[in-house]
C-alpha cells in the first residue's frame, strides 16, 4: 500500500467539497462543475492510483483510508461545508474503487444533489448509485451526540477558525508594513467574548488545538481565549473582556521581525538569538504605539505587549526600574501564555508537556512569577483534569479528557475520549460521559489516575485535532 500523504488527502477532501459547492450553484454541465470534477479526479488518479480510497465521517472528523484528517485553517470552511452536506443526506462513507470515470463522478454528484432535495435522502442516493459502477456509499453511523450539541460545536469551530485566520492576517499585514484592520479584530474578538460568556467549556476545549506550522497564530488565539475566560471568571465586564482579548491576541506581535528560522529552531537559542527574542516585548509595544492614535484601547494593548514576560515579582524581561505592580491584563495574559506555550509542541521535534504537568510547573511559580490568586482561578477553570489529560479509568480504559463537566460539583467527572479499550486495543474516538450510571445507579466509569502521555508514546494532538 502506498504511504499515506496527508496534504494530498486534504486536497482531495477540499476538491470534493468544491465539486458539490459548484454543482449547487451551476448546472451540472457548466464548465465550473466540469472543471472541479476533473480536478477531483486528477487528485484521485494521480496520487491514489488504483488504490481504493475511503472517505469517511467518524464523529466530528473526516478519515481517509482510516487516517484522521486534521483541520487546516485554509480548508476549514470547505470541510465544514462538506461535513454538513454529507450529514444532511446521511452519507457517512464514500468508497472509490480503482478507476473512476468522469461520468461516474458526474452521476455521483447528481445523486448527492438530488438526495439533498429528497425527503428520504439516503435511499434517493442509493437509487442513483445503481448507475455508478466503481463508487460505493454507506449510511452515516448514528452519532450519540444530539443535533443542538453538534450545531453548537460547529459554531464554536467556526469562531475558532475565523480567529486563527484573523491572527494570521494581522500578523502578515503588520509584517508587510501594512495597516491591520482593527475593526475586524474587534468584531471577531467580540464573538469570542460572547461565546465565553455563554459557555466557556467548548471554546476552551478548542485551545487544545496547537499547530506547529503556524504556531504563532494559533498560540495568539489560544492565549486570547484563555485570557478572556480567566477574565470572565474574575468578573470583568464585557467591555474589559474585549480589550483583554485583543491585548492577548497582540501580546506577541513584537515577534514579527524575528526570523522564522530562529523562532522555529528545534535546538536552544544562542546568546545572540536570545537577545533578539527578548526584544519582542519592546518591539511589540513600539509597533502598537505607532499603529493608531493613542487612546485607552491602544494603551490597554501596549502595556501587556510590554509586560507579559515580566514576572509577578518584577523579575523577567525587559528589565525595568519601576517598583509598580504589573497591570492586571499583563498578569492574566502571562498565565495564559505560559500554559499554552508549555502545552504546545511549538516546533515539530519538541514534545509538549501534558496539561497536568504544565499546571504543576506553574504552581511552583505561584507568587514568584505568577499572580497566585489568578493562578488559582485559572487552575480551577481548566479543571482538575485539564482538557487533554490522559486518564486511566476504573474500567481499565485509557482516555483523554475531552470536555469539562459544566456542573462544578462534578468537576472530577468530565467527558472522556476513549483511545484504548479495556483489553488494551486502540479504538477510534468514542466520547463517554463520566456522569453515566448503570442500572444500579452507580457511575459506569471513574477516573483512577492521570498518566503521562509521553511515557505511553501518545501524541495528544493526533487525537484532539
Ligand atoms: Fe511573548
Ligand atoms: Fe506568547
Amino acid at each position: 500500500m502506498m504511504e499515506f500523504n496527508e496534504s494530498i488527502a486534504k486536497e482531495l477532501l477540499n476538491s470534493l467539497a468544491l465539486v458539490l459547492k459548484t454543482a449547487q450553484i451551476h448546472h451540472i454541465d457548466n464548465m465550473a462543475v466540469t472543471n472541479s470534477i476533473e480536478k477531483f479526479l486528477s487528485i484521485l488518479r494521480g496520487h491514489f492510483q488504483s488504490e481504493e480510497v475511503k472517505i469517511e465521517i467518524i464523529g466530528d472528523y473526516f478519515y481517509i483510508n482510516d487516517n484522521r484528517i486534521r483541520y487546516t485553517s485554509e480548508y476549514i470552511f470547505n470541510y465544514d461545508f462538506l461535513m454538513r452536506e454529507m450529514r444532511r443526506i446521511k452519507l457517512g462513507t464514500l468508497i472509490f474503487h480503482g478507476d473512476i470515470s468522469f461520468d461516474d463522478m458526474r452521476n455521483l454528484t447528481i445523486g448527492i444533489l438530488s438526495a439533498g432535495l429528497s425527503e428520504d435522502p439516503f435511499n434517493t442516493l442509493m437509487n442513483a448509485m445503481k448507475e455508478i459502477e466503481n463508487v460505493e456509499v454507506m449510511e452515516l453511523k448514528k452519532v450519540k451526540e444530539d443535533e443542538t450539541r453538534l450545531e453548537k460545536k460547529e459554531i464554536i469551530k467556526r469562531t475558532y477558525s475565523s480567529t486563527v485566520l484573523l491572527s494570521k492576517d494581522v500578523f502578515n499585514k503588520l509584517k508587510a508594513g501594512e495597516r491591520a484592520n482593527l475593526k475586524k479584530a474587534k468584531r471577531v474578538i467580540g464573538t469570542v467574548v460572547d461565546q465565553i460568556i455563554e459557555d466557556e467549556t467548548m471554546l476552551i476545549g478548542m485551545t487544545t488545538i496547537k499547530d506547529y506550522d503556524e504556531y504563532t497564530y494559533y498560540h495568539s488565539v489560544n492565549v486570547s481565549i484563555l485570557s478572556v475566560a480567566l477574565g470572565h471568571r474574575i468578573g470583568l465586564p464585557k467591555k474589559a473582556l474585549s480589550r483583554l482579548g485583543l491585548a492577548a491576541l497582540f501580546h506577541d506581535i513584537g515577534k514579527i521581525d524575528i526570523p522564522l528560522e530562529v523562532l522555529n529552531k528545534p535546538t536552544d537559542f544562542t546568546e545572540e538569538e536570545w537577545r533578539i527574542v527578548k526584544e519582542h516585548p519592546q518591539n511589540g509595544a513600539t509597533l502598537l504605539l505607532n499603529l493608531r492614535t493613542i487612546d485607552e484601547l491602544t494603551i490597554s494593548l501596549i502595556i501587556p505587549a510590554f509586560e507579559h514576560h515580566l514576572n509577578y515579582d518584577l523579575t523577567g524581561y525587559p528589565s525595568i526600574r519601576s517598583r509598580l505592580e504589573l497591570d492586571l491584563f499583563s498578569r492574566i495574559i502571562a498565565i495564559a501564555d505560559q500554559y499554552d506555550a508549555m502545552t504546545s509542541a511549538r516546533v515539530y521535534s519538541r514534545v509538549p508537556m501534558s496539561p497536568e504537568m504544565a499546571l504543576s510547573t506553574m504552581m511552583e511559580r505561584s507568587g514568584k512569577q505568577l499572580d497566585p490568586t489568578l493562578l488559582k482561578v485559572f487552575i480551577n477553570m481548566v479543571g482538575v483534569y485539564p482538557i487533554g489529560s490522559l486518564v486511566m479509568l476504573d474500567t481499565k480504559e485509557l482516555g483523554l479528557v475531552f470536555e469539562n463537566n459544566p456542573n462544578p460539583e462534578f468537576i472530577e467527572r468530565p467527558r472522556v475520549l476513549i483511545i484504548i479499550d479495556s483489553s488494551g486495543h486502540q479504538v477510534k474516538g468514542r466520547v463517554v460521559d463520566l456522569m453515566e450510571r448503570d442500572e444500579n445507579g452507580s457511575f459506569k466509569r471513574t477516573i483512577v489516575k492521570t498518566l503521562d502521555p509521553n511515557k505511553y508514546g501518545i501524541n495528544l494532538a493526533e487525537y484532539i485535532l
